[in-house]
């Protein structure tokens, strides 16, 4: 084992700890000059030195108590008011500035779950019912307040089927979730349709525009065709938007907007007893950031209408491209639909390349590479900040292709081995706790670095075993068992109670 950091017994010059750290970013992947296609959302040098000025002028304040700081309360009120203006939030609207998007869904969860516990308290076993491409927030989130998802498959072209989505409701269901857009292929759900669905069984409705909450408006601005899909739909109750990501906010920043206070109130918490004094919270931190607040409203009225739209265009314009050029190449297709900033590539039903082995290509070149699994697929979230570069990863992504034509043996190798076989694996538990293992690799005493392709790592020798030892027979068994069920359970559907 390394040696165990300790704290130094004399501090550290400012200009050589700030050199040592810049060093240690060298091998991180190269956001500014748009070789990622998700993480960070950037608007270049100036806008950059903008947000950090305005975080640093509020690093030291906290929003745990706004009587205290009224510069953040009032920030935060604008923030949360700008955005409910740009989803086309009635007067009424009204919400929080959170710490993120996973924030912002944990609190939809946890709002409509209390709700129901004072509404319909004979609910003993929430569920809400969610497509299968909602984020997984909504896992963590069922996790940590015992609400069941209820998981609805999508057609086609990546939205969720709505008649689906009706035959999932039952006497527990407390709430409806939906995307704008979602992230794996970036399609927009039929939030009019669902909006009607929520309306007609008196649900209420989140709508995840934690992805589009900042590029959508723009892009409709812009022309770009799209359903209605915010606040413009009657049945939507409270939408999540993420200023840390197209409202190009250092990340610490995202809002839960509300239709009334009506619904925010089931958000809050207090303690009245507590020796500490009377306690109440907007949201689930304590310690607000107010770096992050003050950070966010200086990038909304930084940026203005015009930097946003100049920025959607490039962003537009970088999708387009990146959506003609994969279609040009053979092996490859797109999935989903073309509503959004979000580009997915798989390998073409016929004539298809390995999709892990073409992305470790891709790594290799220097590009960062998110991939995706059910089918496998690569992930791009496009940006402004790619439109200098789009042509060059179309150049590299037709040369990855190529060569893994020429080398099918790579799919056995490096990580496309470890992403294969952990598809294959039939038992979903015993990969559930191999990953779990690389948390513990990187959160235990050691150095924390996984190699991902190592034996030991999952998908290692271990996951290979599995998989010779359950092989694919076991794996359309389950599958079998579990279209049973669900039709089993279909049938037993008991007329709800409201
Ligand atoms: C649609 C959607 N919802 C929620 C999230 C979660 O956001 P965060 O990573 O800020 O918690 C993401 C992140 O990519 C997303 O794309």
């Amino acid at each position: 084992m390394p040696d165990r950091p300790a704290i130094p017994r004399e501090g550290t010059a400012a200009d050589a700890l700030l050199e040592t750290m810049g060093a240690f970013g060298e091998r991180d992947v190269d956001y500014a000059g748009g070789r990622t296609w998700s993480l960070v959302y950037w608007a270049g040098e100036a806008h950059h030195h903008l947000v950090e000025r305005a975080f640093n002028a509020y690093m030291a304040t906290n929003a745990l108590n706004p009587l205290a700081f009224q510069s953040l309360k009032r920030m935060e009120r604008e923030v949360v008011q700008m955005t409910a203006s740009l989803l086309s939030g009635p007067e009424t609207a009204c919400g929080t500035m959170t710490s993120g998007g996973t924030e912002s869904l944990l609190l939809a969860v946890k709002t409509y779950r209390d709700r129901a516990r004072k509404k319909t308290p004979w609910i003993r076993r929430p569920n809400m019912v969610v497509p299968e491409t909602i984020h997984v927030a909504f896992d963590k989130a069922s996790a940590y307040f015992g609400v069941k998802k209820r998981v609805v498959p999508v057609l086609e072209d990546g939205r969720v089927d709505v008649a689906a989505m009706r035959r999932a409701i039952d006497h527990n269901t407390i709430m409806l979730a939906a995307s704008a857009p979602q992230y794996p292929t970036g399609a927009v759900d039929p939030i009019a349709e669902i909006g009607e669905l929520a309306l007609a069984e008196k649900l209420p409705l989140h709508v995840d525009a934690c992805f589009g909450g900042f590029i959508l408006p723009w892009l409709e601005r812009l022309g770009v065709p799209l359903e209605p899909w915010d606040f413009r739909v009657p049945g939507v109750t409270s939408m999540s938007a993420d200023v840390h990501k197209y409202g190009y906010a250092p990340k610490g920043a995202s809002v839960i907007v509300y239709r009334d206070m009506s619904w925010l109130r089931h958000q809050f918490f207090a303690v009245t007893g507590w020796s500490g004094g009377v306690y109440i919270s907007p949201s689930l931190q304590g310690t607000r950031a107010g770096g992050s607040i003050a950070a966010a409203w200086a990038s909304l009225n930084g940026l203005g209408e015009e930097g946003f739209l100049r920025l959607a265009r490039d962003a537009w314009e970088v999708a387009e491209r990146l959506r003609a050029g994969i279609r040009a190449i053979p092996g490859l297709r797109l999935l989903g639909r073309p509503d959004a900033t979000i580009v997915t590539w798989a390998a073409a039903e016929r004539g298809g390349v390995d999709v892990y082995a073409v992305a470790d290509q891709l790594q290799a070149m220097g590009w960062s590479v998110d991939r995706q699994q059910r089918p496998p697929s690569v992930h791009c979230s496009a940006g402004a900040a790619n439109l200098p570069v789009v042509d060059d990863y179309l150049r590299d992504l037709r040369a990855a292709v190529e060569t893994v034509r020429a080398n099918p043996g790579l799919a056995k190798e490096g990580e496309a081995a470890v992403y294969g076989l952990m598809a294959k694996v039939p038992v979903a538990r015993l990969v559930k706790s191999e990953v779990l293992k690389v948390l513990e690799g990187m959160y235990g005493p050691g150095d924390g670095d996984v190699d991902l392709a190592a034996q030991d790592a999952p998908g290692g020798a271990r996951v290979a075993e599995l998989v010779n030892r359950f092989g694919p027979p076991v794996q359309d068994a389950l599958d079998r068992l579990r279209r049973a069920r669900a039709r089993f359970r279909l049938r037993l559907r008991l007329p709800r109670l409201r």
